[in-house]
């Protein structure tokens, strides 16, 4: 199967996780595939893990300038981009009374500036039947504790994907929202806990997922794939969520 034969596919934070399965998947299904990262050490480490066609560049999210000379080096080498995946993100927990400017800052910089922005300027390469996705959370629709500014900064983006849609349409482009439970990731060792803090609150998760298990990144990849590729044609506007039933 090839049902990204010819596409141009650009996925943000594509160097780890959720986003460096994407990119494999979407490779594997004949896209050119575009991949940005922000760290040194993880941008080097796709660099090996990832096939030699996919192309990384290193973009900070949080950077308006960054998200312009990744679209003007699209725009150069294909001329055009069929499949945006806004994926690079942050999420920590916190109680809510420590939370400070800084830490405020780095959810909404990297999780609503980042993808507001790195929409904006790739907006004009989106050839009409683009597919833009962007990965919110499930805790943009649930409460869980010490995680309100996550929370808010992945509601905001629900919010963000239903108005675009409408918006998008004229264009002849789509733009869903994916929804991850806890996924296995690198992300889990960015909390910000001690590890057996850390592994005891991904235990208490855990065990409300009705699938009483964590997703793997490539459960989420293969949603990506559908609402990316054309069989997902006349679906804009939607919010699927990846996670065990536990948002059910
Ligand atoms: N794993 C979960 O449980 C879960 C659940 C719900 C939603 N999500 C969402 O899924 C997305 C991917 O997360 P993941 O689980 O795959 O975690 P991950 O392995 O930590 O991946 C995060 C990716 O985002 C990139 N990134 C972070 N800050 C960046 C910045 N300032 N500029 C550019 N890139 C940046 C990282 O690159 P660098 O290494 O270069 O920073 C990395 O490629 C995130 O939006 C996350 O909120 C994850």
């Amino acid at each position: 199967m090839s049902v990204l034969r010819g596409k141009i596919a650009l996925i943000t934070g594509g160097t780890t996780g959720i986003g460096l399965a994407t990119a494999r998947l979407f490779h594997a299904e004949g896209a050119r595939v575009f991949v940005t990262g922000q760290n040194a050490d993880t941008l080097a480490a796709a660099r090996t893990e990832l096939p030699a066609e996919v192309e990384i560049l290193r973009a900070d999210a949080r950077s308006i300038s960054d998200a312009e000379n990744v679209a003007a080096k699209i725009q150069a080498t294909t001329g055009g981009l069929d499949v945006a995946f806004l994926n690079a993100g942050v999420g920590r927990f916190i109680p809510f009374q420590a939370v400070d400017e800084a830490f405020y800052d780095l959810h909404m910089d990297v999780n609503v500036k980042g993808v507001v922005f790195m929409l904006k300027a790739v907006l004009p390469l989106l050839r009409p039947g683009a597919s833009v996705l962007v990965n919110s959370s499930v805790v943009g629709q649930k409460g869980v504790a010490n995680f309100a500014i996550a929370s808010a900064s992945k509601g905001a983006l629900s919010a963000l994907v239903r108005a675009l849609a409408v918006e998008l349409a004229e264009r002849d482009v789509r733009i869903n929202a994916i929804s991850p439970g806890p996924t296995a990731t690198p992300f889990f060792g960015k909390f910000g806990f001690p590890e057996q803090v850390r592994d005891a609150a991904i235990g208490r998760m855990v065990a409300k997922i009705p699938f009483k298990r964590a997703g793997d990144a490539n459960e989420v990849a293969q949603a990506a794939l559908f609402l990316s590729s054309p069989a997902a044609s006349f679906v804009t506007g939607s919010d699927l969520r990846v996670d065990g039933g536990w948002g059910a």
